[in-house]
């Protein structure tokens, strides 16, 4: 699995530490939709994940759960001990053991063994692509996206380039969680999208991302003069 090494030694990771520019201190949104999601993950927990089905107990003695782009900061703790008190009220003794591990790679690849996981969640991760597209940095291209970050009043190809990568992507993500969750297992996702009968253009998303493309295109102008 060396290629998965390889895309995470380019990824961007968030601040660490605690200081105001931290994700610590910044990911007030994503720690809300967690504590939203906590109430539906419940539900799906105990209606439906059976973990007296032999296929899914056989496995180990053990329940692994992942917690894929996790990054740094208290929200992967909050998710993960939400899944582990749904799973515990279902069947786990109540003093019974965790250990947490770190594992580096992408998650475009396997990461763990074939039929080793019991639950996967992934949190405000999946939307991360594993490339800009290349038609979007290609100058020959119709889908050039001179001096833009987003996709947002691009020509219509800019848009299908990003929409094509984000399909590959989540096609090899879904692939290599296909393989390592157990028969049975549990995949929860949460991730933003946009309801189809509002425009992009008319969202928050829309605004910030223009902040930040003007912002992004001062510091380069302001590189280039110096
Ligand atoms: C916005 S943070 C979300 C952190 C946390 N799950 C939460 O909900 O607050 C996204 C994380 O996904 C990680 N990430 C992005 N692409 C990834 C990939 N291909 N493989 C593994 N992690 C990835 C980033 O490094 C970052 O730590």
């Amino acid at each position: 699995m060396s290629h998965s090494r390889d895309t995470m030694v380019k990824s961007c990771p968030m601040n660490g530490g605690d200081d105001e520019y931290s994700y610590t201190k910044n990911s007030m949104f994503q720690k809300e939709t967690i504590s939203a999601a906590k109430e539906i993950i419940d539900k799906e927990i105990a209606q439906k994940l059976d973990v007296k089905n032999p296929l899914f107990a056989s496995s180990s003695s053990s329940f692994r759960i992942a917690d894929l782009g996790c990054s740094v900061g208290p929200n992967t703790f909050i998710a993960m001990e939400n899944v582990i008190e749904a799973v515990k009220h279902k069947s786990l003794p109540p003093k019974r053991p965790y250990f947490a591990a770190g594992v580096p790679g992408s998650f475009h690849y396997q990461l763990f063994p074939t039929s080793s996981l019991h639950f996967i969640h992934a949190s405000h991760a999946l939307h991360w692509l594993s490339q800009v597209p290349n038609e979007v940095v290609d100058e020959n291209s119709p889908a050039w996206n001179r001096g833009k970050i987003f996709y947002l009043s691009a020509p219509e190809e800019v848009g299908k380039a990003y929409a094509a990568q984000f399909a590959k992507d989540v096609g090899m993500f879904l692939d290599a969680r296909a393989t390592e969750l157990v028969s049975g297992g549990m995949l929860v996702l949460i991730i933003g999208s946009f309801r189809n009968e509002i425009s992009p253009s008319h969202t928050l998303a829309s605004v910030l991302f223009d902040l930040l493309e003007s912002t992004l295109l001062d510091m380069a102008k302001e590189a280039s003069l110096n």
